[in-house]
């Protein structure tokens, strides 16, 4: 079951020494279209060091991604070193007509491509983390899953990416994966609903594994949440927002929050619910507040 995670882990360790480290906070870059550049740009210039993407043009604009990386380099605001990079391979079915692959191509010939077009909209020769978008069925870790696995690590190996990662999976195909695959994913990315107790089975799975658990729509699949009395109590005696409340809780848990606002003010207050430390008794009572 996993048995090469920790060599893959104590990797991640190694190079947490390194001057890329992961980040507190991922800075999400869907549905932005040709606001992208600018929203990139300004989310480095407030502090974001970890930006989400996904080779998916149907949802996101990888290219623009990398204008808005480049602007920020050109004004001296990071540097590729300081940023943790993150994009994804998508299957077609994910996609729209335009792919970043051949279609008539081998699967594991669609994420060289895909890795290849993603390297050339991001302006760079490596990414921080690669994650598969989401299984090929609902249900089950496919033998297509496990043939973009195998090609994922090959990317990895070829120094393209230093860790990989999964996204939208269900704890039956994280087990399933587990029995087939003797490498497990660094990275879960899932959305992430206070009525499954916060993906509760799946963050379990991973904390005995190592690996680290990534939650999107932490505000927007819990709308019930943000209006709790609890919540809403909370963040008054701390002065703070609900939305605070509720990043700085997935925190405590150890989850690795995405944000995709495209607000400042916002953006700043995403990164200041890392200053927010709430009491033990009040991350549990969120822990289950709704499931
Ligand atoms: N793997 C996947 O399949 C998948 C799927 C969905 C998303 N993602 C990733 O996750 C990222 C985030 O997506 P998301 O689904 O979490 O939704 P999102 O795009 O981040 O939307 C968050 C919503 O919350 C609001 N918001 C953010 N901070 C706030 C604050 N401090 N106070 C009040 N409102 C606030 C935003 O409004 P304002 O803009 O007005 O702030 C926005 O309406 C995406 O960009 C993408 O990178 C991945």
């Amino acid at each position: 079951m996993f048995s090469s995670t920790i060599a893959c882990l104590s990797g991640r360790h190694s190079w947490q020494n390194d001057a890329v480290t992961e980040p507190e906070f991922l800075y999400g870059t869907a549905w932005k279209e040709d606001r992208t550049p600018d929203l990139v740009e300004l989310a480095l210039r407030m502090g974001f060091r970890g930006v989400d993407t996904a080779n998916q043009r149907r949802h996101y604009f990888e290219d623009r991604v990398g204008q808005g990386l480049a602007a920020a380099y050109s004004a001296g605001v990071a540097t590729r070193a300081d940023l943790f990079l993150q994009t994804k391979f998508t299957y077609q079915r994910g996609q729209d007509h335009r792919l970043p692959y051949d279609p008539a191509a081998i699967l594991s010939v669609q994420v060289a491509q895909s890795m290849a077009s993603s390297l050339e909209h991001l302006g760079t020769d490596y990414v921080d983390s690669y994650v598969l978008h989401g299984p090929s069925s609902a249900c089950d870790w496919t033998h297509a899953d496990s043939e973009v696995w195998e090609a994922m690590r090959k990317e990895r190996d070829a120094g393209r990416t230093r860790l990989l990662g999964v996204s939208n999976v269900s704890l039956q195909q994280l087990a399933q994966m587990a029995a087939v695959h003797s490498e497990g994913p660094a990275f879960v990315q899932n959305r992430c609903y206070a009525r499954l107790g916060w993906d509760r089975d799946i963050r379990s799975f991973c904390g005995e594994r190592n690996i680290i658990y990534q939650g999107f729509s932490l505000l927007t699949a819990n709308a019930e949440v943000l209006r709790h009395p609890l919540i809403v109590d909370l963040a008054a005696s701390a002065q703070v927002t609900p939305a605070q409340v509720v990043f700085s809780f997935s925190q405590a848990v150890g989850i690795l929050p995405l944000t995709g606002t495209s607000d400042a003010e916002h953006m700043k207050q995403d990164l200041a619910s890392r200053d927010l430390t709430l009491p033990p008794d009040a991350v549990q009572a969120i822990e289950s507040l709704a499931g």
